[in-house]
């Protein structure tokens, strides 16, 4: 179980002193887990965020997100076998607590990379995070020798709300490396690296990514296999889920730890919809880790997504519900069976503005969203369907800056009264003047 902190004193301390502020007030010891991190200037991980740990919601039998998960192990135990052994191991259960190291640096991700930002992720202090991507735990599993391997779990990101967003998600990332004798069984002769790149040394070769078909390190035709591997297999598992007739299209991408990269986009409701990141492994990455011999690639997909897709689920939210009404129509059926998900009932969303003059050290540009969104969330839960930017204002006269959302509150089970609504609304009123000193028009 998840403990939080070790008393509810502490835990009252950072509520209401170091939340919202861009500086804790005071310095206090965060207990998760039987561990201890001291919180600082980088601290903004939120009670409402740290709740959600442990609930696992990828290992939930029954649940959408768990079915999707083991549809997807399968696909990869059936394709993949080694002398009637599943190729791949699966991680499935790795603490989402981790360093700046895992999450990033370990990644080749830039020092100024906008992904690292306060304002994009949950920091516990400014080495330690909730993972943002399950790409966080690659390195490591590398270095601990293993060369095929699936790793799921929770992710956690600032963004915004709506149907589609919910600040913690689920996703499945993976590597597959290759030896040359793998890679090239049939071409004996073909190589991995190209001739003047000794994998024994590989730093002292300036490995570059500047040739947009592959990295400088690795042969083309070892690049163009690989590639063709991993674009038929995630195809493969996309037409698995849904079906051979799914319109489906490759994107060139960008990530830090892959070279070339790629998305992969199926057509969704009358729209092109990203499912999974994907790329060749940097050789930096791998060599760092161990193995200096072999080339891989790697690729990352969200769970939700693809439940949300394949059982018609309208709202992110739904996921984390405990409604009999929502969780058995997909409890106790065959994992691959296809199940349209049923509203159990559309209960009347109550929409409310609320505006703010800032206090004059903050624009409505330097103002940051998150930190509403977050405290909104915290405030009000999960019948907070949707915040939105409404309008941001600069008085002709006085200058002074003032920013407009729209809070959109739907319970999922029931109608919301708009007593009920109206006192949460006030609540936020006095939680957003007293964490920024705002003035509410
Ligand atoms: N970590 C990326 C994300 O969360 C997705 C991703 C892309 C994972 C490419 C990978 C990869 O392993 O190779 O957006």
């Amino acid at each position: 179980m998840t403990k939080l902190f070790r008393n509810g004193h502490i835990f009252a301390a950072l509520s209401n002193r170091c939340k919202y502020s861009t500086a804790p007030k005071s310095i206090c010891t965060l207990h998760i887990n039987d561990k201890e991190y001291q919180s600082d200037n980088f601290t903004n991980a939120t009670p409402k965020i740290i709740s959600y740990l442990g609930r696992n919601l990828h290992l939930q039998k029954g649940h959408p997100l768990s079915n999707v998960r083991q549809r997807i192990v399968d696909y990869f135990y059936k394709s993949f076998t080694h002398r009637g052994n599943p190729t791949f191991s699966v991680y499935d259960n790795l603490s989402p607590i981790v360093s700046v190291k895992q999450n990033f640096d370990d990644l080749l991700i830039p020092l100024d990379h906008p992904s690292r930002a306060k304002s994009d992720c949950y920091y516990l202090n400014k080495e330690t995070l909730f993972r943002a991507h399950m790409t966080a735990h690659q390195s490591e599993l590398l270095h601990a020798g293993l060369d095929n391997f699936l790793m799921i779990g929770d992710v956690y990101r600032r963004d915004e709300i709506d149907s589609t967003h919910f600040p913690v998600f689920h996703q499945v990332d993976a590597v597959r490396s290759q030896r040359k004798e793998e890679l090239f069984v049939d071409h004996p002769d073909l190589q991995i690296f190209e001739p003047i790149f000794d994998p024994q040394y590989p730093e002292a070769f300036t490995n570059s990514t500047t040739d947009a078909h592959k990295q400088s390190c690795h042969t083309l035709e070892a690049t163009k296999l690989m590639e063709n591997q991993l674009k038929t297999h995630l195809l493969g598992l996309v037409q698995t889920l849904f079906g051979n007739d799914i319109r489906y299209r490759w994107v060139e991408a960008y990530f830090p730890f892959t070279h070339p990269s790629w998305e992969l986009e199926i057509y969704y409701e009358n729209q092109w919809m990203e499912v999974l990141g994907c790329g060749i492994v940097r050789n930096e990455i791998l060599a760092r880790a161990g193995p200096n011999n072999s080339i891989a690639y790697a690729f990352g997909l969200g769970l939700e997504r693809l439940a949300m897709a394949l059982y018609k689920i309208p709202d992110i939210r739904l996921m984390w519900s405990n409604d009999s009404g929502f969780l058995n129509q997909f409890n106790n059926k065959d994992v691959n069976a296809k199940i349209t998900y049923k509203p159990v009932s559309i209960y009347p969303q109550c929409v409310n503005d609320i505006s703010f003059w800032l206090p004059n050290n903050i624009t409505v540009d330097t103002f940051i969203n998150n930190d509403f969104y977050d405290l909104v969330r915290d405030i009000g839960g999960d019948i907070i369907e949707q915040v939105k930017l409404k309008d941001k204002f600069i008085h002709p006269k006085t200058k002074k800056h003032s920013l407009c959302y729209t809070i959109v509150y739907r319970h999922l089970e029931r109608t919301l009264t708009k007593a009920e609504v109206n006192a949460i609304h006030k609540e936020i009123e006095k939680a957003i003047t007293d964490s920024y000193d705002v003035v509410i028009r």
